[in-house]
């Protein structure tokens, strides 16, 4: 393949990102496999001779926007041909995996599948798509449109994709563990990611150090079920999630330390003991809970119940008194009843926290729970949603005016909508919105917290470094 298009331009590739943070970390590294290609970044589109949708299939709606967005793409490449160009379009992520050619027998204009496992193999996919785009153009009927690979290949794509290039604003995530063997009968990640994989520990260092040189200060570990994570280190022993944190945090440049997203299962007592050992560790732990009925824990397969978790929680407390706690909720699990959902909004009542997610139970097919009796009316399911998230909002809201007052160090992030306004993170994950100098995103910059509020807080920047910078 040759790197500049006809009219002699560089190509240029949009990528757009669903779901996960895994997605958001395997969009980048997609944008590195194609780099060598000549493929530079397109901010929309329209711009773009290659667009990849990397998709999520956690819930029926997620899936189902991939198809509009793809009707559109196929209307842009009809508009293009038309023009004698080509638009390449591209499906990666978990509905290419979930749904492989199903997703070309229902929009033929796709011209790539390729689920999770098999970025490294880009390259060829793409090499492939054009040959049979030049077949095609040359008048021969193809059997079968789009090129397929939803493999999960013996090799793991870690060990072949180039070094991860360019941070943004300091923080960088960084796959430390792939796949899930949990089987939570809701969940289809387990089928769309595949099999538990944990990346070799000096692999994960040596990605960690390339992200600081490229001026990362803040690394979010990743995995879908990251405290499971048992990588092999140098001197063939195991390490721990606990293990590898403490290794991170060694390395010089390293500000900020955060994880995620964790099974209350795979809390163990060093990565407990972590969270009030390890400085840069920060105060803030997404742990999913998804229910606080014993009974809907058990049909989920969570392989816990509601008392691990609250004791779970006393005992994180305890190792790191400001700890800030979020979730995840699900309501309308097959067979909950009112008194089910009581248990959960009993929860939340009992350990407060600091922001939550929460969904409606969405039927994914092929999980144990689509074919459960006793499905949850829509109407319950919209009832329970809104007074579980009236619950959580108000903590949300109480968490952040509890910060009031304080002067906190602040990851500044991005610019704010109001001109002259820059937008960060406290270390409880917080976002802060403050009049300051765009030459502070990337820096860690203490802020007087002034107004807290449902979603964010109000900030004043009252350190040195600013006037320094500014
Ligand atoms: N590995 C994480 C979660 C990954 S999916 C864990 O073990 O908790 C992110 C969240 O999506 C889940 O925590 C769950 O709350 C939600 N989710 C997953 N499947 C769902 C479904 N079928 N319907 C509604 N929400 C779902
Ligand atoms: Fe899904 Fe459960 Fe695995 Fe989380 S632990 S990814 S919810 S199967
Ligand atoms: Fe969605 Fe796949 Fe992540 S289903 S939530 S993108 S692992």
């Amino acid at each position: 393949m040759t790197d500049v298009r006809t009219d002699g331009q560089r190509k240029r590739v949009f990528i757009r990102t669903y779901g996960c943070q895994m997605n958001v970390y395997d969009s980048d590294r997609m944008a590195d496999v194609l780099r060598p290609l000549g493929y530079a970044m397109a901010d929309t589109p329209e711009q773009a001779d290659l667009v990849v949708l990397n998709t999520c299939h956690i819930r029926e709606r997620a899936s189902e926007k991939v198809y509009s967005e793809l009707g559109r793409l196929r209307d842009a490449k009809s508009e293009r041909r038309a023009e004698g160009r080509d638009l390449t379009i591209a499906v990666a992520g978990c509905v290419a995996q979930a749904e492989g050619e199903e997703i070309v027998r229902r929009q033929p204009a796709v011209d790539i599948v390729v689920g999770p496992q098999a970025y490294h193999r880009l390259p060829e996919l793409l090499a492939e798509a054009e040959r049979k785009a030049a077949l095609r153009r040359a008048g021969k009927r193809l059997p079968g449109a789009g090129v397929l690979d939803t493999d999960f290949p013996a090799e793991s794509k870690f060990d072949h994709l180039p070094a991860p290039q360019g941070v943004r604003a300091g923080s960088a995530f960084l796959s430390i563990q792939e796949g899930c063997d949990k089987f939570c009968t809701f969940c289809v990640v387990p089928y769309t990611r595949g099999a538990e994989y944990s990346r070799p520990a000096s692999a994960v260092l040596s990605e960690a150090r390339q992200l600081v040189a490229a001026g990362a200060i803040e690394i979010t570990l990743l995995g879908q079920n990251v405290n499971a994570y048992h990588g092999e280190a140098a001197d063939g022993s195991t390490w721990s999630l606990a293990r590898l944190i403490r290794a991170v945090a060694e390395i010089d440049g390293v500000a900020r330390i955060r994880y995620t997203t964790s099974h209350p299962r795979d809390m163990d007592d060093d990565l407990i003991a972590a969270h009030g050992a390890v400085p840069q560790l920060m105060p803030y732990l997404h742990l999913p809970v998804q229910s606080g009925s014993d009974r809907i824990l058990e049909a989920m397969n969570r392989r816990h119940g509601r008392d691990l978790f609250v004791r779970l929680v006393d005992r994180l407390r305890a190792a790191r008194p400001d700890l800030a706690l979020s979730s995840d909720f699900i309501v309308g699990f097959p067979g909950e009843s009112d008194a089910d959902f009581d248990d959960t909004m009993r929860l939340v009542d009992e350990v407060g926290f600091a922001s939550a997610f929460s969904f409606k139970y969405s039927r994914r097919p092929g999980t144990p729970g689509s074919a459960m009796p006793d499905q949850v009316p829509e109407a319950v399911k919209a009832a329970r949603l809104a007074a579980l998230q009236a619950l959580l909002g108000q903590q949300a809201r109480d968490f952040n005016i509890s910060k009031v007052g304080a002067t906190v160090p602040v990851l500044f992030a991005e610019t704010g909508r109001k001109p002259g306004q820059i937008v960060g993170k406290t270390p409880w994950l917080q976002s802060v919105y403050a009049e300051g100098n765009e030459r502070l995103i990337g820096h860690i910059v203490e802020a007087r917290l002034i107004e807290g509020h449902a979603n964010s807080l109000a900030g004043e920047i009252v350190t040195r470094a600013y006037e320094a910078a500014a």
